[in-house]
């Protein structure tokens, strides 16, 4: 299936795309993946959306550049400003990319228990990185308030405030929900996607629900040590945060102002372990030939499990947030699996993909 701005080559049999303006205009517009071999498997159809075609590489360019615009269409920031924020890494990414096209500053504040990879990549690509101490929300010295105070300390700087400004949850709801609407012609049974701000959950899903008129159910998929779950099953009850997850970028401990525009309306949510993330992260690595990071894997086994809840034969898209670039000295060490008590996770067909000591 391809988009309305598609159109496909006769001669050679690949998709073709007219020409677009810069990185800017070459985000979004990303193919919907039909997950054969997993759909086969599970008599369900499941698509994920290649969010880690976006040209910096992840689901949050669309975030970025919905920030940054919203920003300039307001005229909080002009040419020779400075974008600040606070992130966990792909969301940094983006806005660095964004900010070099457009002639922008970036610093970014993040907890320095994020990956090297992501950390390298930032200062490569000119953005100012500021690691800090992992401390949560509440604290004054978390990333976040950092960040904050830093762009009200300049002229001519903002904070784009991914949690809090539902700018990012916008940028999805006329971007992503569009193009997944018009991929499966409508024909989209479950929605269901892991969140970290909530924009792409949230923005998605509000305009499938109001599409289908409320036939699309939407659901919210969590790594362990998140309160989400607890939140949506409870009817509004907020838990103390305990555990964790070898995902990143995804989980929360309270619910943002992104999150908080459709939270009310989801269907349900569930908690997927890490040992079943990992598994599918090597699965869809050898029956899909897709090399993806941990919350791709976790929103497809959640897409799986959505498929079996909504009824054999269900179609049930999620997200496919980023490449597993950014995490393989990890995700692909032996060392580093057996630290997780994760290497009896992955089935012995598939031991064979751990290259990495
Ligand atoms: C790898 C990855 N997956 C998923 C997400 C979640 O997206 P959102 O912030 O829109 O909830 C993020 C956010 O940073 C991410 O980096």
């Amino acid at each position: 299936m391809f988009s309305a701005l598609r159109t496909v080559s006769r001669s050679r049999g690949f998709a073709s795309h007219s020409a677009v303006q810069g990185f800017n205009g070459a985000v979004g517009n990303t193919p919907l993946i039909y997950l054969k071999g997993i759909s086969e498997k599970t008599g369900s159809k499941i698509y994920g959306k290649a969010e880690f075609q976006n040209p910096g590489g992840s689901v949050k360019d669309r975030a970025a550049l919905g920030l940054v615009r919203n920003a300039e269409a307001k005229g909080l920031i002009k040419p020779g400003g400075t974008v600040v924020e606070g992130t966990a890494g792909n969301t940094g990414i983006g806005l660095a990319h964004v900010c070099r096209a457009k002639g922008y500053k970036c610093v970014i504040y993040m907890p320095s228990t994020q990956s090297q990879e992501k950390i390298d990549l930032l200062r490569m690509l000119g953005a100012d990185v500021r690691p800090v101490p992992a401390v949560a929300f509440e604290n004054p010295q978390n990333y976040n308030h950092q960040a904050r105070e830093y762009a009200e300390s300049l002229e001519n700087a903002i904070w784009t405030n991914q949690f809090d400004n539902v700018a990012n949850a916008d940028a999805h709801y006329t971007s992503t929900g569009p193009e997944i609407w018009e991929q499966t012609q409508g024909q989209i049974d479950g929605f269901i996607c892991s969140t970290g701000t909530g924009g792409t959950l949230a923005g998605i899903g509000k305009y499938l629900k109001e599409k289908s008129g409320g036939k699309t159910q939407i659901w919210l998929a969590d790594p362990p040590g998140s309160v989400l779950t607890s939140y949506v099953e409870s009817e509004g009850k907020l838990v103390e945060r305990s555990g964790s997850s070898i995902t990143e970028g995804i989980g929360q401990g309270r619910i943002t102002d992104n999150l908080e525009t459709f939270v009310k309306e989801l269907s349900g949510a569930f908690t997927v372990p890490d040992n079943k993330s990992i598994s599918m992260l090597y699965e869809l690595l050898d029956t899909e030939g897709l090399y993806l990071g941990a919350s791709s894997a976790l929103n497809v086994v959640a897409a799986v499990e959505l498929a079996e809840r909504l009824g054999r034969g269900s179609t049930v898209v999620t997200i496919l947030c980023d490449g597993a670039y950014r995490y393989q000295s990890r995700l692909f060490s032996r060392k580093w699996l057996v630290s997780k008590g994760l290497e009896e996770a992955i089935p012995e067909h598939l031991k064979k993909y751990i290259v990495l000591e």
